[in-house]
C-alpha cells in the first residue's frame, strides 16, 4: 500500500470528527424516522385513521401503517449502511477493518490488465520491427494503441494535418528506420525553425522567397518573384540545402516535395518564414515522462513502420551484406 493514498487526505481533524459527526447523525435520524412512522397498529376490526383530503368526489387518503416488508427493508439498509462503514473507508479517516483503499483497487486491475497485455505480446518482444510489422495481430493492436495515443494529433489514418506530419508517406523528418521511429515515439521530437521574416525583408521578401521555394521544387509560381527572391533563399540554404533538398539527417525538411507539415501554398510557405515553425511531439516512454511502457512502443513503432514509408534499417543485416555486389565483396579489405 502506498503512504498517502491509504486514507483519505483531511486537511485537520476537525474534518474527520465532523463527517463522522454527520454520519453517525444520518444513521440514527433514519432509525428514529422509521420507528416514529410504524409504530402504530391497527387494532381488530379498526379503521385507519381518514386524512382530511378527498378527491374526486369519494377519493379518501386513509393513514395505514407502513406494510412490515416495506419497514424491514428500511432497517436492513440501515445495518447493511452500519455493516458498510465498518468494513470500508467511509467515516471519516476510519480506513475500515478490510484495509480497501480504491487505489489498490485501480491497482490491482491496472496490474491483471497489463499481465494480460503482457502475455498477448510475448512473441513480438524478441522480433525486430520489421517482422512485428508483418504479422496482422500485431497490426491489429499497434492501431487500437495508436486510436488512443495519437489519432488525437496525426489523424486516424495517421495522414496528419496542419502542424502535424504525415506518417504514411516516405518523406520523414526525423528518419524513417525502425530505430528512428521508435525513438521519435519513444523520446519525443522537436524541430524548431526560427522566425525568418526579418532576414528575408518583411511580408514582401517573405512572399518572394515562397515562390522561389515553390520554383525549387517545380511547382506552379510567378518568375519575377521567385527571381527576386532567389539571393534572400541564401539565409535558408544553410538548413535547407541550397537546392530546398533539406537535410533528413538533421530533421530540417525537404521543402520540393508535396510532404507539408504546415501547409505548400504561397501564403502558408511565407507564414513558415515569417512566424518560424516549432513542432512538438510529445515523449510517449515512461521513462520521458510519457505514459507507454516499452513493449506498447515497439508495437507502435512497428504499426507506423508499416503504414507504408517504412525505410529498411540504416546497417545492412549479415545476410544482407552477403548478398551486396561482387566487386564490394570481393575488394580487399583496406583500413
Ligand atoms: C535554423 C534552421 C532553419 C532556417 C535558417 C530556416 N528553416 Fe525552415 N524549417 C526548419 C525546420 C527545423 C523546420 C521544421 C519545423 C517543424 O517541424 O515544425 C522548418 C520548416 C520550414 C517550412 C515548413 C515545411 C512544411 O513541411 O510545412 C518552410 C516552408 C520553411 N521551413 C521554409 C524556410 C525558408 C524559406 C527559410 C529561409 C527564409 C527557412 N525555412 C529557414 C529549419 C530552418
Ligand atoms: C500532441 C500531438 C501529438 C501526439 C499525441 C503524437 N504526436 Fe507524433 N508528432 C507530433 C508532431 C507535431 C510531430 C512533428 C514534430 C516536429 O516537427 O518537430 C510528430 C512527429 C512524429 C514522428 C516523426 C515523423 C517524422 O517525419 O519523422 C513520428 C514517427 C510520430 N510523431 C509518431 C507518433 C506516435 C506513434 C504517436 C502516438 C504514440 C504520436 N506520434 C503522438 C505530434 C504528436
Amino acid at each position: 500500500m502506498i503512504a498517502g493514498y491509504a486514507v483519505p487526505d483531511f486537511v485537520s481533524e476537525f474534518w474527520h470528527y465532523y463527517i463522522a459527526a454527520f454520519t453517525v447523525l444520518g444513521i440514527l435520524f433514519s432509525l428514529f424516522l422509521i420507528k416514529s412512522q410504524t409504530t402504530t397498529k391497527l387494532a381488530e376490526g379498526e379503521q385507519a385513521e381518514l386524512m382530511v383530503h378527498t378527491w374526486d368526489g369519494d377519493l379518501q387518503e386513509l393513514n395505514n401503517p407502513l406494510p412490515r416488508w416495506w419497514m424491514f427493508m428500511f432497517y436492513g439498509l440501515v445495518f447493511f449502511a452500519i455493516g458498510y462503514l465498518v468494513l470500508y473507508p467511509g467515516m471519516g479517516k476510519f480506513a475500515g477493518t478490510l484495509g480497501w483503499t480504491s487505489f489498490q483497487e485501480w491497482k490491482d486491475d491496472k496490474d491483471a490488465v497489463d499481465a494480460e497485455f503482457d502475455k498477448v505480446m510475448g512473441p513480438y518482444k524478441g522480433q525486430d520491427i520489421m517482422t512485428v510489422a508483418a504479422d496482422p495481430k500485431a497490426k491489429e493492436m499497434g492501431q487500437n494503441l495508436f486510436m488512443t495515443y495519437c489519432s488525437q494529433c496525426h489523424g486516424s489514418s495517421a495522414q496528419g494535418g496542419k502542424g502535424f506530419p504525415n506518417l504514411t508517406d516516405a518523406q520523414w523528418l526525423f528518419g524513417g528506420t525502425p530505430e528512428d521511429i521508435k525513438a521519435s515515439i519513444a523520446g519525443g521530437r522537436i524541430a524548431e525553425m526560427p522566425a525568418m521574416g526579418d532576414a528575408v525583408g518583411g511580408e514582401q521578401g517573405a512572399k518572394e522567397v515562397a515562390n522561389y521555394v515553390l520554383s525549387l521544387g517545380g511547382k506552379p509560381h510567378d518568375a519575377t518573384l521567385a527571381a527576386a527572391g532567389q539571393a534572400k533563399y541564401a539565409a535558408c540554404a544553410g538548413c535547407h540545402g541550397e537546392n530546398g533538398k533539406g537535410m533528413a539527417a538533421a530533421s530540417f525538411p525537404d521543402l520540393t516535395d508535396d510532404a507539408w507539415q504546415h501547409g505548400g501554398s504561397e501564403s502558408a510557405i511565407a507564414q513558415s518564414i515569417i512566424k518560424g515553425r516549432k513542432g512538438g511531439m510529445p515523449a510517449q516512454s515512461k521513462v520521458s515522462g510519457g505514459l507507454l511502457d516499452d513493449s506498447k512502443i515497439h508495437l507502435l513503432s512497428a504499426y507506423v513502420w508499416g503504414l507504408g514509408g517504412g525505410k529498411q534499417p540504416a546497417a545492412p543485416a549479415p545476410a544482407e551484406a552477403m548478398a551486396a555486389p561482387a566487386e564490394a565483396v570481393a575488394a580487399p579489405a583496406a583500413n
